[in-house]
Order: structure tokens, then sequence, then C-alpha cells
């Protein structure tokens, strides 16, 4: 697949999710404040790569849109509320996101606070609430999610990091903080999609879904770490170099920039080399390697 026919079919992928996302909000002008927090983040321009890797799973392996898209926004809403609270001061204290002032630079802390809080409260409706998947999928993609989010899964990585600004990590360390923080929520996002299409968690297809996952999901932190060190700001929409002044663990800790990329090169060639052998593979195989050099 060409990188112009990838980048067609992601941008139809995020407008999907983005119309299926915007149907989870009603108004109310006693909520407005809330509301219109939630959404700044939530429609700020993220590259939705989650949702497409649902949407592409479930496609992959023979399943309908319509049950993979309460899971791939669910997902997204998760992502952002994860963006949301590490921003804030007392994380990453960042001013600037998705190409504009992070949310509680517009809105305030309390705000923001909440408005991460509704978001993902509202992702476990949106995913419970899945009919078309039906309940027993639901209920099964509802503790996966969970699980990729919580306490072993993202806050976790969330925790290790904020801990190791304060120490120095050995590389297996952050090697799991990195897959916690960033792979676990990728690592969902493709189970949810092949959840969405039938598969079980016993199945052996399954497991090749999280080797892919779990692969790109450590890429995509490398290349995140790369990208803060060596970025274009304007292009990435967020403050470039700040890892490094907060004495943040990232891989440029323990690999030059060069070495950094061909592990991360490494890793997506893996994550190919168990999708490939699935007919219609022909997008995921591009979209491992259009995150492997992204520029953003
Ligand atoms: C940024 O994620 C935070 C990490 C987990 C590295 P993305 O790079 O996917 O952010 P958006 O959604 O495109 O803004
Ligand atoms: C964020 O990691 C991962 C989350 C779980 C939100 P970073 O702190 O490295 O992400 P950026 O660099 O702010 O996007
Ligand atoms: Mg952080
Ligand atoms: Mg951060
Ligand atoms: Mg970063």
């Amino acid at each position: 697949m060409t990188e112009e026919v990838l980048e067609l079919l992601l941008h139809r992928d995020a407008r999907v999710t983005e119309e299926a996302l915007k149907q989870y909000y009603t108004e109310d002008d006693d909520l407005k404040i809330l509301l219109d927090a939630e959404r700044y983040s939530l429609f700020a321009g993220g590259k939705r790569i989650r949702p497409a890797l649902t949407l592409e799973f479930c496609r992959m392996l023979g399943g309908e849109e319509e049950a993979a898209l309460p899971f791939a926004c669910a997902v997204e809403m998760i992502h952002t509320y994860s963006l949301i609270h590490d921003d804030l001061p007392c994380m990453d204290d960042d001013d600037l996101r998705r190409g504009k002032p992070t949310n509680h630079k517009v809105f305030g802390e309390s705000t923001a606070l909440l408005a991460g809080d509704a978001l993902l409260t509202g992702a476990f409706e949106a995913a419970a609430s899945n009919t078309v998947a039906g309940a027993e999928t639901s209920a099964m993609a509802v503790a996966y999610l969970a699980n990729c989010a919580g306490r072993y899964g993202m806050v976790g990585g969330q925790i290790m990091d904020l801990e190791g600004e304060k120490k120095e990590l050995t590389l297996d360390e952050l090697i799991k903080l990195h897959s916690l923080k960033t792979g676990a929520l990728i690592g969902a996002a493709a189970v949810l999609g092949a959840m969405a299409a039938g598969v079980s968690l016993r199945d052996q297809c399954m497991k090749d879904v999280v080797t892919y996952a779990e692969n790109i999901g450590l890429a995509f932190q490398i290349v995140d770490d790369i990208l803060d060190r060596t970025g274009n700001a304007e292009e990435l929409g967020k403050n470039v170099g700040v890892d490094a002044e907060r004495q943040k663990n990232t891989f440029l800790t323990f690999f030059s920039v060069e070495e950094a990329q061909f592990y991360a090169d490494r890793l997506t060639n893996e994550a190919i080399t168990v999708i490939r052998k699935y007919p219609n593979s022909e997008a995921l195989v591009a979209i491992a390697e259009w995150l492997a050099k992204r520029t953003k």
C-alpha cells in the first residue's frame, strides 16, 4: 500500500471516528464548560492512530465497522484523558498539546481534571453500550480495556515515569515503563478491534494481534522520545526538549538517536512479520511502517 493510500485510509478512519465521538455529546447549558473542555481536547486534531488500529484490525479479521466504532471511540477517549492529565502542572506541566494550549491553560486545572475524569468514565460507558458487538463481547472488551488503562497498564506506566525522574532506571525498567504507559493502550486498541470481529482472547490469532501491538507500541514511544529531542515543535504541536530538561528516563538516556531509531525499526519489522501472513493485512503493515518514520 502506498503512503498516499494509507494517508487516505487513516483520514477516513479518523473522520468516521470523529463523527461517532460527536454522538456521545448532547448539549446541556449547565455542563457547558465541562463539555467544551472535553471536546476542546478530543477534537484538537490528534493523529487518531489508536481508533485506526481498532477499525483496521476489525476489518482485516472480517468484522463489521459498526461493531468496532464504539470501541475505537472508547480508546480515543481514554487516550485523550491521559494526555489532559499528563500535561497538568502536577505531571509534565506542559503548555502545548496538539498544536494548541493545553486543556488546563484554557479551562483551568480543576476543569481539566474533571474533563479527563469525564472522558475516562465516558469511555467505559461507550464500550459497555456496544450493542452491535453484543453484551458478551462488550463485557470482555471493557475488562481488557480497564486492565490496559489502569494500574497494570497506562496508569502504572505513568507512575513509573514520574518516579523515574528521581532515579536512574535500568533498560529493562525503561522498556517496562514504555510498554505500560504507551504500549498497553495501543495494545487495547488492536485487541478490541479483533474482539469486534468475533476473535476471542484464546484464539491463536489474538496472540499475533498482541505481538504486533506490543512491538509497534514500544516502537511508538521510542519514536516519541526521539521526536521530543529532535522534533520540530511546530509540526509536533507540543513542547520539544522537555524530557531532557526534566531528566526523564528515555531511550536516548541509553542510546543515540540512530541506535534508538534502529531499535524502533527492528520492533516494527517484528510486528510486520507476524501480521503479514493474514489476508488483507496491507493496511496494518503500512501503519506499522508509517509510525516508525513519522515526524509528528
Ligand atoms: C502521544 O500520543 C502520547 C504518547 C502516548 C506518546 P499520540 O502521538 O498518539 O498523540 P495524538 O493523539 O496524535 O495527539
Ligand atoms: C505520555 O507520555 C503517555 C501517556 C500515557 C499520556 P509522554 O509524557 O511522553 O507524552 P508526551 O510527550 O507528553 O506526548
Ligand atoms: Mg508524561
Ligand atoms: Mg508528557
Ligand atoms: Mg514524550
